[in-house]
């Protein structure tokens, strides 16, 4: 595979990367207090853009309530069209595939950051200190969500990408209508599996609705998924493998698991050793090609995660740190040992409230 790394890749639709290696949605807690996209976001992606086959951007929210995070740049209104198409443009300004990432936060967000209105599946409040108790969505309200991923995926096709990425992972809305932990309704939209998985697929059956009517036949759609909850109830792999099974009779481009390590094992199972990215792989069979993620920072463990099977390789971090990471490890150069220091931001181009939200949340990454 070594020798593909720096191929094209073709996906099925025809849409062309220059080679396999994707920079990995990343949020910045550095857009304009307004909801726009800032300079210092754009001087941080084009600084980044060049070696990379595929940018994601850091995920942004199709309703207003959606929100996460502070900083975040907006998607949820029309007015934001100029400041995602700058955002669209850089990403693709250096020959990179631009997909937008799109989410609702539901219960992980805060009530300062939705109008005091916090809202999930069910009012369970994350297992997390300080998490909100979320208000139920109505079924009415559902399909407005359902409708505003529909919108924002116009939005990024007027805006000038050339996809979007459906962020059902990392506990978010989408994830949490799939968790028996969150999801404790027992109406259409919960209850047995079928049901926990209804609104991810509505999710995805409006984007794809729009792409197919509005985008050219190359517009990429992938969907991105945390394969195991830690809480009890929580997602097991086997209810991944089913929604694997439900997702890959979409028409999706691309499939992205988030992993913290490309060759983990079970979180749930301590005693399974065998590598859950390679047990996705095995499982997915071809249907749709896979993303693998998480803690690849040298050229040996680049190769060693495509010899888990992914189609496609992100690197995250190593990417933050060192901004010509791609263009160094096809010219044979040492990468891998840098972390994240405040002397090295404004060289890299790395905004600074980043870099501070980092030393919180990602300590292990940061110098100092
Ligand atoms: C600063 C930062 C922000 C992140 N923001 C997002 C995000 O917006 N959406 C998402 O799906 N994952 C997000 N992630 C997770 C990354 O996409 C990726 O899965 C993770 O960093 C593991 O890859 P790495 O070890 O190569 O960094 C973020 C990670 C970091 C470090």
């Amino acid at each position: 595979m070594t020798d593909q790394i720096f191929q094209p890749f073709i996906f099925a639709n025809g849409a062309q990367l220059k080679n396999r290696i994707v920079m990995p949605p990343m949020t910045t807690w550095s857009g304009n207090e307004d909801g726009t996209v800032s300079d210092e976001e754009i001087a941080y992606y084009r600084a980044r853009a060049g070696g990379v086959g595929m940018i994601i951007t850091g995920t942004t929210y199709t309703v207003a309530n959606g929100r996460g995070f502070p900083g975040q740049f907006a998607g949820y209104d029309d007015r934001f069209l100029p400041s995602l198409a700058k955002l669209a443009a850089t990403a693709k300004e250096q020959g990179a595939k631009a997909i937008l990432q799109i989410f609702h936060a539901g219960r992980m967000s805060m009530p300062e950051l939705t109008g005091n209105d916090v809202v999930s599946a069910s009012d369970i409040a994350a297992p997390r200190p300080g998490a909100a108790c979320p208000r139920a969505l109505s079924e009415e309200e559902i399909d407005g969500i359902i409708e505003s991923f529909a919108a924002t995926t116009q939005r990024a096709i007027s805006a000038g990408f050339d996809g979007v990425e459906i962020h059902g992972a990392n506990s978010y809305l989408i994830q949490q209508f799939f968790s028996p932990h969150s999801n404790r309704r027992n109406d259409a939209w919960g209850g047995a599996r079928e049901k926990r998985a209804r609104f991810p697929l509505a999710v995805v059956d409006a984007v794809c609705a729009v792409v197919r009517s509005r985008a050219s036949k190359d517009f990429i759609v992938g969907y991105r998924f945390s394969p195991e909850e830690i809480e009890e109830p929580g997602i097991t792999l086997d209810d991944t493998f089913y929604l694997i099974d439900q997702l890959t009779q979409k028409p999706l481009t691309y499939l992205h698991a988030s992993l913290h390590q490309y060759n983990g094992t079970s979180l749930r199972n301590q005693d399974d050793r065998h590598v859950v990215g390679q047990g996705l792989h095995r499982h997915i069979a071809g249907r749709l090609p896979l993303i693998g993620v998480g803690s690849v920072k040298t050229a040996g463990e680049l190769a060693q995660a495509f010899d888990c099977g992914y189609e496609l390789v992100a690197v995250g971090r190593a990417l933050i740190a060192e901004p010509q990471w791609v263009q160094k490890v096809r010219h044979g150069e040492a990468v891998g040992h840098q972390l994240i220091s405040r002397a090295s931001i404004k060289d890299h181009s790395m905004p600074q409230k980043m870099f501070d939200t980092m030393k919180i949340y990602f300590p292990a990454s940061i110098a100092d």
